[in-house]
């Protein structure tokens, strides 16, 4: 039985609910990511990830780009399809994400990252002393790594999208996730990720080094053409 305990978060494109799954052997705590429906959501943002993921028919296609109500309902499904199949992609790549639990209407399932019912706070909102916040970049970047060894690049990656739990960093929110392989701006979105966090890092005493990360990920421009566009 699922008892639903309350809201955790109210963001931009979505709720993040707290739900109770009880069963024989005890009591697990989920947390459902709920879309917002279509018309309260921005939509430029949209065309540029849907738009490439390719998928569906020729006539969801067509209506995704001119946007009529089918095209808007099409997107949604896509969008909410799409940010649990990047979880699971993710998950399976021993990314340290919260592991999935399944999809449900308009969003998803995963793990509770909390202790007790007290979500984990964002990386954001936690002070790591310099030496922690060292280590921890470094485990982003080997994070980061993870995702291109999946050949995804996470695409809003910074520290509100990191959770500290346990003394580590739990990466959340794949809405924006897209394909090394195929995503013309992956490159782009990669230097972003990783100026993201390095900026957090140097706020806290870390020299943490754009420039180098992107080259130890074999993100230059011509390894990474060479490594993922053949
Ligand atoms: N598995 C989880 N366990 C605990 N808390 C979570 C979990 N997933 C999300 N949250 C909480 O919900 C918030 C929003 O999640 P997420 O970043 O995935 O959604 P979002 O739509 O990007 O929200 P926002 O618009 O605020 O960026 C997170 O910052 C975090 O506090
Ligand atoms: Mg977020």
């Amino acid at each position: 039985m699922d008892e639903h305990l309350g809201i955790l978060k109210t963001g931009k494109e979505s709720d993040v609910h707290l739900i109770a799954r009880h069963g024989a052997s005890g009591t697990t705590l989920l947390a459902e990511k709920r879309f917002r429906p279509r018309d309260r959501r921005g939509f430029t943002n949209d065309w540029t990830y849907t738009g490439v993921w390719g998928e569906g028919t020729r006539r969801e296609f067509r209506a995704m780009r001119r946007k009529t109500r089918f095209g808007r309902q099409a997107i949604h499904a896509v969008w909410v399809a799409h940010e649990w199949e990047e979880l699971v992609r993710l998950h399976a790549a021993g990314a340290t994400v919260p592991e999935p639990v399944e999809p449900v209407d308009d969003g998803y399932r995963m793990a509770f990252i909390g202790e007790g019912i007290r979500a984990a706070p964002r990386l954001v909102d936690v002070d790591l002393d310099r030496a922690t916040a060292e280590r921890v970049w470094n485990v982003l970047l080997g994070e980061v790594a993870v995702f291109l060894a999946a050949e995804r690049v996470h695409g809003d990656l910074s520290a509100y999208n990191v959770l500290w739990w346990r003394e580590r960093p739990v990466i959340i929110d794949l809405s924006q996730t897209v394909d090394v392989v195929t995503h013309p701006a992956a490159l782009d979105l990669l230097r972003r990720d990783v100026i993201s966090l390095a900026a957090y890092f140097r706020r806290r005493g870390v020299d943490a080094d754009v420039d180098r990360a992107l080259r130890d990920l074999g993100a230059d421009d011509v390894r990474f053409a060479r490594q993922w566009r053949r």
